[in-house]
Parts: C-alpha cells; structure tokens; sequence
C-alpha cells in the first residue's frame, strides 16, 4: 500500500514478518545476564506494535520461541517464559486499547497450563479488534508446523474424508498454524544473523528479506521504517517478467 510517511512516498507492506534476534548480545554488552535483554526485547516489541500499525502495517507476527531455543539454560528459557506470562497478563487491556489482535502459533503443547490458558484468554479478548494483527510464534518451528499439519491431512486422508489429489497448496496452507494470515510480504531479521532459524518456511517462499545489525532491543521506528524503504526499492516479480 503506498503511503506517505514523515514526507515520505513509500510502499508499506501488509504483512511484517521479524525475528527478533541479539536480545542476549545486548546484554552482554552492558555486562548483563541474558535475561535482562529479554526484559528490554519484551517491551520493544510492544512498542514496535504501535509504529507499525501507525506506518499501516496490517500484520505483524513476530518470533518469541523456536522449538530449537529449549537448548538453552534452564534460568533461561525459565526467564523468558516468565516474561511471557508478564506480557499475557498486562496484554489483554493494552491490546483492546489499541484495537490489537493477537495471536499466537506454534506447538502449544510443551507449554505450561497457565500459560495455555492465558493464551486462550488474551486470544478471545482481542478475536473482534480490527486493529494490527500481531501474532508471537511461540515453541515455534517451521519443520515442526509442516510435520504437524502432514499429521493432520493424513488423519483425513486415513478417514476416507479426503483423496490424496485433493492436497492442493491451498489445502496444505489450511492446514499450517497461519492459516488465517497471508503470507509475509518483508521478513526483517535484527542483530546481523542471515538465516531464518526455522521460522515461516513454507510462508516465506517470496517474501523480500532485510537484514539489519541493529540488535533487537535498539530496533526502533526509524529502523522500521528503514526497512519500509528498502521494501519499497524492491521489484516482487513472482517468477513473473516486468
Ligand atoms: C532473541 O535474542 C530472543 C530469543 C531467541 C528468545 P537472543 O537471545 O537469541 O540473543 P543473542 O542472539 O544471543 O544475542
Ligand atoms: C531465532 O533466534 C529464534 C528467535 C528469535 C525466537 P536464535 O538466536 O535462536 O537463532 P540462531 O540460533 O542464531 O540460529
Ligand atoms: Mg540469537
């Protein structure tokens, strides 16, 4: 969608994808436990919410926990989890004020109750707000969530509810935790990593990438909307000829 923004003509994508990355390297850099970046990363990420829907974002969905970050420290994940809960419970007020509907995909499973139903919660309260669509990937993982949804075809297969020629993209898409969502038009990725750490493989196909430095906690509207302007650079071609 084009938009002018601080004077600006720029083309704002409709579907934001982030991995927030290098919440731990900016601890470290103020000689601080790892936990200390989350806490900075959690409350970014509220404020980002706002400068997107403001730059006319639609869709933000941003990743929280992979399936692969049980690896860490157990005061760790501990830490992160605690947060989480922090930010089920002060959510649900601060995203009906600003009209925000939230999500949360990935495999529910391995999470605490309290934590499940904390989801249930927020994710009822806000279900009629028509403002940003912000989705946290949560115990998240692309492979994961494509082994998940084969699982769940093959049952209706299995049932006789569904033929093998019927699996079309469309019906594996269906089937993924983003159903409801489409697919990300950016994918900005912070902190100087360039890979996408399991995250949104199938949903990703031709989404444009941007890859930044600035560790998460320091990623502000300016940096947003820096990578609102390479996005507007880019020429999406869909395999197709311009
Ligand atoms: C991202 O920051 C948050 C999570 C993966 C939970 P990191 O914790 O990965 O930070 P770095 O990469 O170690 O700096
Ligand atoms: C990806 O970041 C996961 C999240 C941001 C939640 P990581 O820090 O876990 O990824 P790697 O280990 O650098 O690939
Ligand atoms: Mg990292």
């Amino acid at each position: 969608m084009e938009k002018i923004i601080d004077g600006e003509k720029l083309n704002v994508p409709e579907h934001v994808a982030i991995i927030l990355d290098g919440n731990g390297r900016w601890a470290k850099k103020r000689f601080m436990p790892r936990n200390f970046g989350h806490k900075a990363g959690a409350k970014n990420v509220e404020q980002i919410c706002e400068d997107a829907w403001n730059m006319g974002i639609k869709y933000l969905t941003v990743y929280v926990f992979s399936t692969e970050n049980w690896k860490r420290s157990v005061e760790e994940v501990t830490g992160i989890m605690n947060l989480l809960r922090n930010y089920l419970e002060t959510s649900i007020e601060r995203s009906n004020r600003e009209n925000m509907r939230v999500r949360i995909i990935g495999d529910r499973s391995r999470l605490a109750d309290d934590i499940n139903k904390a989801i249930d919660k927020l994710e009822t309260a806000t279900a009629k707000n028509t403002g940003l669509n912000f989705t946290m990937a949560l115990n998240y993982g692309g492979r994961d969530e494509i082994r998940r949804a084969v699982t769940k075809i093959a049952e209706e297969v299995k049932k006789g509810k569904l033929l093998p020629e019927e699996i079309t993209e469309d019906l594996i898409n269906a089937h993924l935790d983003t159903a409801e969502l489409p697919y990300p038009d950016l994918l900005i990725r912070t902190s100087g990593e360039e890979r996408t750490s399991n995250y949104l493989p199938w949903q990703l196909a031709y989404s444009e990438f941007y890859f930044t430095d600035v560790l998460w906690p320091d990623f502000d509207r300016a940096c947003l909307l820096e990578a609102v302007r390479h996005y507007t650079n880019r020429d999406r071609r869909f395999g197709g000829v311009k």
